[in-house]
């Protein structure tokens, strides 16, 4: 069933648009300035294509944008869909599957988050290291379908070391100066407890947030290499002062936005497609 509404969304997209991406991108809330950097788009709205969740969430444009940097033929996702949304795990990564299928080698996953690490700052850009799942529920859960890949993945590399050291490399150029942590995925929507984010830190955990680590998921079962960048836009409950506010999250997103999209845009003018 998955697999037929997969492929259906997929020759869909293609009827709209034939090109063969080798590379994803998922941009997170108020980061989505990466698409005016794209030459000759396109974009297919999520409504339009068979099957793809909806979502509406202010500071999502929901819509695929294929297009062009330097010579990489990219697709991006600006707007993705969250857990409480109320989609199932399931349905929030059925995107990855489509972006697959239409040939993606690669998937960049960018997220608004908050900083648990002290040494972090609103405004800072963490390069994904590794994840913690807290929410007892996993997108690969169910009957497994062998085209699309194994019963028990491997997540020893769940983000490409070579992706993690060639982002390090570019962010001098871009003159950027990233973090490295663990980012942990609360299922939201409220944000955490200032004890949860003790507890979270106490676990292993640099950053918070709602979304990627699904998608991640589904990536590496599907054999794609992942870069993950988390956006700091506050810090933790506890650790900030003020009360946290969608608002100013996505307004500290959009301040990040410029600095996120020159590095990643240097990144993928160099991009070897593995
Ligand atoms: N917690 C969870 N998700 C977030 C946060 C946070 O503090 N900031 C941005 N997304």
């Amino acid at each position: 069933m998955y697999y037929d509404d997969v492929m259906e969304s997929a020759s869909f997209v293609r009827s709209r648009c034939n090109r063969t991406p080798a590379l994803g991108i998922i941009l997170g809330s108020g980061l989505g300035a990466l698409v005016d950097s794209m030459e000759d788009r396109v974009f297919i709205p999520y409504a339009d294509i068979p099957h793809f969740p909806a979502s509406d969430i202010a500071g999502h444009e929901d819509r695929l944008v294929f297009g062009r940097i330097g010579n990489t033929e990219i697709v991006a996702m600006q707007g993705r869909f969250h857990y409480y949304e109320g989609f199932t795990m399931q349905q929030l990564v059925f995107p990855v599957y489509v972006l697959k299928t239409l040939g993606i080698r690669d998937l960049i996953i960018t997220n608004a988050c908050g900083g648990i690490n002290g040494s972090f700052r609103p405004g800072d850009m963490m390069i994904i290291e590794d994840y913690i799942n807290t929410l007892g529920n996993n997108p690969l859960v169910g009957p497994n379908d062998e085209r699309f890949g194994v019963r028990f993945p491997d997540m020893s590399e769940a983000y490409s070391k070579e992706l993690i050291s060639f982002a390090e490399d570019t962010a001098s150029e871009a003159g950027v100066i990233p973090r490295k942590g663990v980012y942990a995925l609360f299922p939201g929507p409220c944000y955490e407890t200032a004890a949860e984010i003790r507890a979270l830190r106490a676990i292993g955990a640099d950053a918070v947030g709602m979304s990627t680590v699904p998608e991640t998921i589904a990536a590496n079962y599907l054999g794609l290499r992942v870069l993950g960048i988390a956006c700091v836009t506050n810090m933790a409950t506890g650790i900030a002062k003020e009360k946290h506010s969608h608002e100013q999250v996505v307004a500290v997103a959009n301040r990040i936005s410029d600095d996120l999209t020159g590095w990643v845009a240097a990144m993928i003018k160099k991009w070897k497609i593995q």
